[in-house]
């Protein structure tokens, strides 16, 4: 396995990593500032399927958090540090691109942390299973994941009974990251609850359900998430939504959803303004009807109908767009729609 390094530097003369002695690439500029579009350049120019380190270090007219965005890295890795880690010879890769390899942070070498909620089943399940085929380290919650037997506890995945929205288990959850991995640097506030019926037949218990595991199910584990993402000036909080927020149908009665969810989409958007300069992104999916528990076998030829394309989402449809998503380090507050297109009009 071959790894990339990246350099720009405005000041230095010489490379700062060069050399095969730890296997490394280095690009430099010469004669060019260290401007985005030369990033950009030398980024390109990394051989297709290498692993990519990624060194910030005096980039003119930029704030490292910025640029560390862009290209998707943890800050502050000065010009020291990077002696310090090629002395210690702990410089480690950040992602792979087709290696397959554990996804790493650029500092430490660590594997990425994750917390997906609603994880025993349905789309949690199989983000879960992803993530972890990916080298994350996983946090799953739900309120009955070690009963559900449909996770096992590991090294690398450890599982977190309780409700969400209670702030008790969003505390569990956040604190069994942060002591069994060390950070937290994707949440996935995928927990939801679906009550279709019409509007003047939701009960008080219908109204606290949703309020409850929609809205406090994001609130309380998403503040602890993200005061240890700002200590790490790097994360990202990716919530699920429903594309019935976008485009309420005929028949399909569940506004609690629309009052929920709606929330979660306007706070993603509100959210990733104030932490942008942090490093923090926050981006939300919103799925059509998706091929999970939540939906018996004999709705689905019913339910194909509520997408222009006529079929429901998969499971892994769902898994591919949030790595794609992680992946994607210049996208923030971002709504994504995965529904064949129904919320682009009426068919
Ligand atoms: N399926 C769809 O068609 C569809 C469409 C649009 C959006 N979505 C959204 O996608 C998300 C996942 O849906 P899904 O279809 O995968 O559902 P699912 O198969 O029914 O799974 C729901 C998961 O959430 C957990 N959960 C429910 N309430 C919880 C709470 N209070 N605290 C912690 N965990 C809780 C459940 O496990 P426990 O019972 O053990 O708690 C389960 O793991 C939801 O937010 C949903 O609104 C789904």
């Amino acid at each position: 396995m071959k790894f990339g390094t990246v350099v720009v530097c405005s000041k230095c003369k010489q490379p700062i990593v060069s050399g095969q002695g730890f296997g490394y690439v280095c690009f430099k500029i010469p004669g060019k500032e260290a401007n985005r579009l030369n990033l950009m350049r030398a980024i390109r120019k990394l051989p297709a399927g290498n692993k990519k380190l990624f060194f910030m270090h005096d980039v003119i007219g930029y704030q490292h958090s910025e640029i560390a965005g862009l290209v998707g890295c943890s800050t502050g890795c000065s010009k020291s540090q990077v002696h310090k880690a090629r002395k210690e010879k702990t410089i480690m890769t950040l992602e792979s691109t087709s290696s397959g390899g554990r996804v790493r942070d650029a500092l430490s070498g660590r594997p990425k942390v994750a917390i997906v909620t609603g994880a025993s089943s349905g789309i949690g399940l199989e983000m879960v299973t992803r993530l972890i085929e990916k080298g994350y380290r996983v946090v799953a919650n739900s309120r009955r994941i070690t009963s559900a037997m449909t996770l096992h506890s590991t090294a690398d995945l450890k599982l977190v009974d309780g409700d969400i929205g209670i702030e008790e288990t969003a505390k569990h959850v956040v604190g069994t990251a942060i002591q069994n991995f060390g950070t937290v640097d994707l949440l996935v506030n995928n927990a939801g609850v679906f009550i279709p019926k019409p509007f003047t037949e939701y009960t008080a218990e219908d109204f606290l359900r949703a309020m409850q595991t929609n809205l406090a199910g994001f609130f309380y584990v998403s503040q602890l998430a993200v005061a240890q993402m700002r200590l790490q000036k790097f994360g990202h909080v990716v919530n699920i939504s429903t594309s019935l927020v976008s485009q309420p149908i005929a028949g399909v009665p569940g506004s609690l959803s629309n009052l929920t969810k709606a929330g979660l989409e306007s706070v993603t958007r509100a959210l990733a303004i104030e932490f942008a300069a942090e490093g923090i992104r926050f981006n939300a999916i919103a799925p059509g009807v998706v091929n999970t528990p939540m939906h018996q076998a004999e709705t689905h030829e019913f339910l194909k109908q509520l997408s222009p394309m006529k079929r429901l989402a998969e499971v892994e449809e769902v898994a591919d767009l949030l790595l794609y998503l992680e992946s994607a380090h210049f996208v923030n507050g971002e709504v994504v729609h995965l529904d064949g297109g129904a919320h682009a009009g009426k068919w």
